[in-house]
C-alpha cells in the first residue's frame, strides 16, 4: 500500500491498525531471522518494501506509530541530556579471579555455603562491552538504563531501540500473560570486524582512531542523537532475566532458554557443567579459541546455576557469592624489534615507538607498538633488534612489555635516546628536570606544526570538520599550511587544492565552510586551540573570563597570570614565553585580522562575577527549569567550580528530582543540599534563562 493509494482509497482505521500489526510482525520476524539467527528469511528488497509500507502508513497516520514500531529503530530527535533512573535491582559487578587456585577457592566457598549439596555451574563468555538493563511491561520495552554507578544509570532507551537485534515487543501472549513485567540484562558490544571497518573510515577521513570496540560502544551509547546511534553496528547479547515470579526462579540456564524463546539474542556458547574441573576446561578451551570469536571477550563468567542456591549464597559487599569472573591475560605475541623511532607530539614531546616485524595479534597485523618513554625502555631493558613480547589488551595500540634476553645478540647495546629531533630541522632535544619525556624545542619542527594545526582544528577546539590528521599532513607537506593562521588563507588556495588527489569542489567547499564557521567559536575555545603549553580547556576558560580579551591577556605579567584561579607558575611562565615569541605574535595578529573571536561575549562578561570563587558544587538529579549543563555554566560564571562527585571538599549539592547516590553521600558528609528553588535563590536569578 503506497502512500498515494492510502489517500485514494478510504481504509478504516481498524483495517489500517490490522495492516500495521501485520507489517510489524513481518519485520520483527525477519529481523530476528537476520540478526539473531543469521539466517535471512526474505530478500533485502522485500524487506525494504515492507518497511517502507509501514513507514508510509505511520507517516500518514502518526497515531498508529507505537513505541515498539520497528520504524523507531532509525532514531529520533536528539535529546538535551539523559535522564537518570534508579535501578530496580542494583547493577553489581563481579569479583575477578585470575588463577586456577582462586577458582578453587571460589568453588570451596560455594560448597561450604551450600552445605555440600549438589550444584551445577552456568559458564558464559564475558563479552567486553557495556552492560545494560532493559525493562519490559506487557511485553513492550519501556526503558533501557546503563549501569552508571550501579544504583543510578542513564536512561538511554532511544539509543537502545535502534539495535536491530533487540525485540521492542514480545509477541508470545502466553509468556506475557505469565510474566507481564520483567527485566533483562545484557551486554551491548561491537564486533571486531565492524570496529575495524569504522576505524578504517576514520583513518581515511584523517580522524582520530577509536581505542577499542568497548570504548566505541560506550561512546556511541552516550550520543544524544539516536539517529547517529542507528548508523553504528551495535549488537547485544542477553544473560539475565528477573520476573519476580516462578517463571524465572529455576535456574540461570533455564532463564537464558526462556530469553531465547522470547526472541532475545543469547550467547550460543553457554554451557552448564557439574564440577569446577569442567569449569576450568571451559576456561582453557575458550582461552585457546577466543581469538577466533567475532567479538572480544575479557574472560568467563561462572554462575551457580540454581536460583534457589544463588539465594542461599547471597551477596558479600557489592558482589554476589554465587558468581565470579575469570579474567584472561592480555593477548601476547613474540616478534622482533626492528628499530626504535621517535614520534613528536604537538608540544614537542617525543615518544619512542617500536617498529616491529609484522605479527598477527588479536586478529590484526601489528607492526608498531608504543614504548612510552626512555625510563620505560631502560627499566625493561629493551634494546634494538631484541626479540620482544608485545601485548594487546582491549586496546588497538599494543605495547612492548618485555624482551627475551636469551635471544639477544651478544653485541647488543642499551638504547640511547638520540640527541636530535627526527624533524628535518634537526634541532637538539632536551629533557626537563623531573619529566619522563624529551622535547624538541625548535619552533619550526614540522611534526609539531602538524600536531598543533591538528589540535587547533580538533573537535573540542575550533571544530573544523575535514581538517583531520591526514589532511593536515598533506597540506603541511605541500607547504599550504605552516601555522594555524594559514588555515584562514586556504580560501585563496582553493584552485590549488582542487588539483590534488582526493579533492573535489564539494569536499573543499565543506572544509572552507567549516573554517568560516570556526571564526564564531567563543574566545576561550580559541585560547585553548592555540596550544599554549599546559593551557588546557579549564585554564583557557579561566584566563578568558579573568582578562576578558586577548589584548588584556597579552599585556599581563607573571603575577597577574598567577592570580587567576588554578593558574600556577608553570602555566604562567608558559604564557609569558608564548606571548614573547615574535612568531606567535604574528600568528595571533593574522588570526585577529581573519576575524576570529578575540574577546569574550560582552554580555556574558558583564554577568560574570566572583561570588562563588572557591566554592565547589555538585549537581545531581533533574532540574526543571534548566539543564545541568546550563546550571554548571551559571555556577562557573560566578567563579564557582562544578565537580562530578561528592567529597569533603564539596560546598553544596544541588539536588533535582530523582537524585541518587550523591544525595546520600552528601547527607553522610553533612554537606548542605539545595533544592532547585534554593539554588536559584542562591544565584539570585528569579527566572534563569534556559536558552543554552
Ligand atoms: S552477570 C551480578 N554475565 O561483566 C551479576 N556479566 O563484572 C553480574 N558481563 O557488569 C553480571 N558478560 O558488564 C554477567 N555473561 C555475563 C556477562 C557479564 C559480560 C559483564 C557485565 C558486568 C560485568 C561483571
Amino acid at each position: 500500500m503506497s502512500q498515494d493509494s492510502l489517500f485514494e482509497k478510504q481504509y478504516s482505521l481498524d483495517d489500517l491498525t490490522k495492516k500495521v500489526d501485520e507489517l510489524k510482525q513481518k519485520i520483527v520476524a525477519a529481523d530476528y531471522r537476520y540478526y539473531v539467527l543469521a539466517e535471512p528469511s526474505i530478500s533485502d528488497r522485500e524487506y525494504d518494501s515492507v518497511f517502507k509500507e509501514l513507514q508510509d502508513i505511520e507517516h500518514a497516520y502518526p497515531e498508529l506509530q507505537t513505541q515498539d514500531s520497528p520504524t523507531k529503530r532509525v532514531g529520533g530527535q536528539p535529546l538535551k541530556e539523559f535522564k537518570q533512573f534508579k535501578h530496580i535491582i542494583p547493577m553489581l559487578s563481579l569479583s575477578n579471579t585470575y588463577t586456577n587456585q582462586e577458582l578453587l577457592d571460589f568453588d570451596r566457598k560455594v560448597q561450604q555455603g551450600l552445605d555440600s549439596t549438589d550444584y551445577a555451574y552456568a559458564c558464559e563468555l564475558k563479552v567486553d562491552g557495556v552492560a545494560i538493563s532493559l525493562h519490559y511491561s506487557q511485553g513492550v520495552l519501556q526503558r533501557a538504563i546503563t549501569r552508571g554507578d550501579g544504583e543510578f544509570g542513564d536512561d538511554i532507551t532511544e539509543n537502545i531501540k535502534t539495535l536491530p537485534m533487540l525485540p521492542l515487543r514480545i509477541y508470545d501472549t502466553s509468556i506475557i500473560t505469565e510474566i507481564p513485567e520483567f527485566e533483562v540484562r545484557g551486554e551491548v558490544y561491537m564486533e571486531k570486524l565492524d570496529f575495524l571497518n569504522l576505524n578504517k573510515e576514520r583513518e581515511e577521513a584523517g580522524e582520530k582512531l577509536y581505542a577499542n570496540p568497548r570504548n566505541l560502544t560506550a561512546g556511541t551509547l552516550k550520543l544524544l542523537d539516536s539517529s547517529l546511534v542507528a548508523k553504528r553496528p551495535l549488537k547485544i547479547v542477553c544473560y539475565f532475566l528477573e520476573t519476580h515470579s516462578p517463571a524465572s526462579s529455576v535456574s540461570q540456564s533455564k532463564n537464558v532458554e526462556l530469553l531465547k524463546k522470547m526472541g532475545f539474542p543469547i550467547s550460543p556458547y553457554n554451557e552448564q557443567v557439574f564440577s569446577i574441573q569442567k569449569v576450568y576446561e571451559y576456561i582453557e578451551n575458550w582461552d585457546a579459541k577466543r581469538e577466533s570469536l567475532p567479538f572480544f571477550i575479557d574472560g568467563i563468567v561462572i554462575k551457580v546455576d540454581a536460583i534457589s542456591q544463588q539465594r542461599i549464597l547471597g551477596f558479600v559487599a557489592r558482589a554476589p557469592r554465587w558468581a565470579i569472573a575469570y579474567k584472561y591475560e592480555a593477548l601476547k605475541a613474540e616478534t622482533k624489534l626492528l628499530d626504535i623511532t621517535l614520534q613528536v607530539g604537538r608540544t614537542g614531546a617525543i615518544t619512542p615507538v617500536a617498529e616491529l616485524q609484522s605479527v598477527v595479534l588479536a586478529g590484526s597485523t601489528i607492526s608498531r607498538a608504543t614504548l612510552h618513554n626512555i625510563d620505560y625502555i631502560h627499566s625493561n631493558d629493551i634494546r634494538n633488534k631484541d626479540f620482544v613480547i608485545i601485548e594487546k589488551g582491549g586496546d588497538i595500540i599494543p605495547k612492548v612489555v618485555s624482551s627475551i634476553k636469551e635471544k639477544r645478540s651478544s653485541d647488543s647495546i642499551p638504547f640511547q635516546f638520540p640527541q636530535l629531533c627526527p624533524c628535518k630541522v634537526q634541532s637538539e632535544i632536551h629533557r626537563p628536570e623531573g619529566e619522563a619525556n624529551y622535547y624538541c624545542i625548535h619552533p619550526n619542527c614540522p611534526w609539531q606544526i602538524r600536531r598543533r594545526i591538528e589540535h587547533f582544528a580538533s573537535r573540542d577546539a575550533m571544530d573544523i570538520e575535514g581538517l583531520g590528521e591526514k589532511v593536515v599532513d598533506q597540506f603541511v607537506e605541500l607547504g599550504l599550511l605552516q601555522n594555524v593562521a594559514d588555515i584562514y588563507d586556504l580560501y585563496a588556495k582553493r584552485d590549488e587544492i582542487l588539483l590534488l588527489d582526493r579533492w573535489g569542489s564539494k569536499s573543499i567547499d565543506n572544509v572552507l565552510a567549516s573554517i568560516e564557521k570556526s571564526k564564531q567559536k567563543p574566545y576561550h575555545r580559541l585560547l585553548f586551540a592555540l596550544g599554549i603549553r599546559y593551557v588546557g580547556e579549564g585554564a583557557a576558560k579561566n584566563l578568558a573570563f579573568h582578562f576578558g580579551s586577548m589584548s588584556a591577556l597579552k599585556n599581563a605579567d607573571i603575577e597577574e597570570f598567577m592570580s587567576v584561579k588554578d593558574i600556577g607558575k608553570s602555566i604562567a611562565q608558559s604564557l609569558i614565553d608564548f606571548f614573547a615569541d615574535p612568531q606567535e605574535s604574528t600568528v595571533i595578529k593574522r588570526l585577529e585580522l581573519a576575524g576570529l573571536t578575540f574577546a569574550i561575549d560582552e554580555e556574558e562578561f558583564s554577568q560574570r562575577t566572583n561570588e562563588f570563587t572557591g566554592f565547589i558544587f555538585v549537581l545531581t538529579g533533574e532540574l526543571e527549569s534548566m539543564t545541568r549543563k546550563h546550571a554548571s555554566e551559571l555556577i562557573e560564571k560566578k567563579g564557582g567550580k562544578v565537580s562530578g562527585s561528592v567529597s569533603k571538599k564539596t560546598n553544596y549539592l544541588v539536588a533535582g528530582t530523582n537524585a541518587g547516590s550523591k544525595h546520600i553521600a552528601a547527607q553522610e558528609l553533612a554537606i548542605p543540599i539545595l533544592n532547585e528553588q534554593e539554588f536559584i535563590q542562591l544565584l539570585q536569578i528569579s527566572k534563569p534563562d534556559t536558552n543554552n
